[in-house]
C-alpha cells in the first residue's frame, strides 16, 4: 500500500489519563464501526514487563532498548505474546502499569514502538487507544478525543474491576497510583499526555460507558463522509 493511500485510511484517536475507559470506549467503537483496534499501552505494557522479567533497570534507557530489541510481541486475537508466551493477564497487574509509565517516558523507547503501531493502520479504518495517538502516533486522524475523568471516579473504576475479578485492592492506593500515573505521563519530555488542540473532550465521570460510547460515535457520525460502520450496533 502507498504511504498516499494509508492516509486514506481513517483513524480514531482515542487518548487520555490511566483508568478513563479508553480501552473499553476505543473497542466497542472499533467493534461498531468494524474498524480495527490498537491498545498502545498494551505495547508499554509489555515492553515494562518483559524489563522486569530480564531484571532490566526501568530508568535506563539503553536497557530498555536493549531488551526491548530482543523480544517477539504478537497479538493474536484476545492473546498478547511476548516471545510466544501469553501475558494477556501479566501486563494487567498494578506492578507492571507502573514499569510501563517508566518505560514509556523514555524517547528513543517510544520511536522504537512508533512503526509497530502505525502498521494497525489497515483498511476500513483504526481505532487506536493511547496517550500520544493524536499528537505523534496518527496526527492526521479523522476524530480526536481527549477521554477523561476524574481522579477519584477513575480510581473507584478501577477498584470495581479488581474487586469483580477477584483481586484485592485498595481504593486509597489505586487513587494514589493514578495521580502518580498522571504527574509521570503528562510531565514527561517524550510525547506527554496532553489534550491537543484539535481534540474534543469527553469528560465521562458523570456518563455511563453506553453514554460514552455514544457519544464518542455521535461525533465520528457528523464527519462528512463518515460511514454509520459496518459492525453490530
Ligand atoms: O493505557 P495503559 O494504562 O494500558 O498504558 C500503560 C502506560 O503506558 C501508561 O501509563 C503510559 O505511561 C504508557 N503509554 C504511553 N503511550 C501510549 C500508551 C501508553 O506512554 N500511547
Amino acid at each position: 500500500m502507498t504511504d498516499h493511500n494509508v492516509h486514506a485510511i481513517p483513524v480514531i484517536a482515542i487518548d487520555g489519563p490511566s483508568a478513563s475507559g479508553k480501552g473499553t470506549v476505543a473497542q466497542a467503537i472499533a467493534h461498531t464501526l468494524g474498524f480495527h483496534y490498537l491498545d498502545s499501552g498494551a505495547l508499554y505494557r509489555i515492553a515494562g514487563l518483559a524489563v522486569v522479567r530480564a531484571g532490566g533497570n526501568l530508568e535506563i534507557e539503553s536497557d530498555v532498548l536493549a531488551i526491548l530489541l530482543k523480544i517477539k510481541i504478537k497479538f493474536n486475537d484476545s492473546q498478547v505474546l511476548l516471545d510466544g508466551a501469553d501475558v494477556a493477564e501479566a501486563i494487567r497487574a498494578e506492578t507492571i502499569s507502573a514499569a510501563a509509565s517508566k518505560v514509556g517516558a523514555h524517547a528513543q523507547v517510544r520511536h522504537a514502538l512508533l512503526q509497530r503501531q502505525q502498521n494497525f493502520r489497515q483498511p476500513p479504518g483504526l481505532v487506536a487507544d493511547g496517550r500520544d495517538m493524536g499528537s505523534v502516533v496518527f496526527p492526521d486522524s479523522v476524530l480526536k478525543i481527549y477521554l477523561t475523568a476524574s481522579a477519584q471516579a477513575r480510581a473507584e473504576r478501577r477498584y470495581k474491576q479488581l474487586i469483580d475479578k477477584g483481586f484485592d485492592a485498595n481504593i486509597t492506593a489505586l487513587l494514589q497510583d493514578i495521580m502518580l500515573r498522571d504527574q509521570r505521563d503528562s510531565e514527561r519530555a517524550a510525547a506527554p499526555l496532553q489534550k491537543c488542540p484539535d481534540a474534543i473532550e469527553v469528560d465521562t465521570t458523570n456518563l455511563s460507558v453506553a453514554q460514552s460510547i455514544a457519544q464518542v460515535l455521535s461525533y465520528y457520525r457528523q464527519i462528512p463522509g463518515a460511514g454509520l460502520g459496518v459492525g453490530v450496533d
